[in-house]
């Protein structure tokens, strides 16, 4: 091989490498809202079409279900999120959810929202992902699929989709 057809090769590897990567699907990287450290959630908890697909896109594609976003709100009911932010997420004890001005300013898309619930923060917000409620129990807590589904409610009530 001469030098010019040597590089021409690397040329075309290295550019078939750069844009294999650029439009690559996921996974996001999760970071908890405290310190943006990386959030350890393993992969086979994200065990539904919608939530794998959060994890490969950062959307949420229940944005809009009506099916999923009354689940949404029973789930919202059911750990307890009515009694600081309101029954209808509108602001209590914690801050109203609609948006379009988070407390969190990445709480505007799912992604920012999901790192949120699922963590917590430190200004009175308490974890709620899997295990991170009752870290003695891993079954204590929402699923990323829950989660999800809260949001959707969430966002069915504010002026933001998330997406
Ligand atoms: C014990 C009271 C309490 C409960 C229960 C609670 N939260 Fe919160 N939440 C708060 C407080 C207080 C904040 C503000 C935290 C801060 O400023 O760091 C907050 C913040 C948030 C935020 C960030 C809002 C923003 O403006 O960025 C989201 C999203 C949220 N909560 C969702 C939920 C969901 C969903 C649930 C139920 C699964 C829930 N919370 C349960 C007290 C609570």
């Amino acid at each position: 091989m001469t030098n010019l057809m040597k590089s021409a090769f690397l040329m075309t590897l290295i550019l078939g490498v750069c844009t294999t990567n650029a439009f690559a699907d996921g996974p996001i990287s999760l970071v908890d809202t405290q310190s943006g450290a990386p959030l350890a959630i393993a992969p086979d908890q994200f065990d539904t079409p919608q939530a794998k697909e959060f994890l490969a896109t950062g959307k949420n594609p229940y944005v809009g279900d009506d099916a999923a976003i009354k689940r949404g709100n029973k789930i919202f009911q059911l750990y307890s999120c009515t009694q600081c932010h309101g029954a209808d997420a509108q602001g209590q004890v914690g801050p109203s959810l609609h948006g379009p001005d988070f407390h969190y300013a990445k709480d505007a898309t799912n992604k920012g929202m999901f790192e949120t619930i699922w963590h917590g923060t430190n200004g009175g917000m308490g974890a709620k992902g899997k295990g991170l409620m009752d870290p003695s129990d891993p079954d204590n807590g929402l699923s990323p699929d829950d989660v999800l589904k809260v949001i959707a409610w969430v966002r069915s009530k504010g002026t933001t989709t998330g997406n």
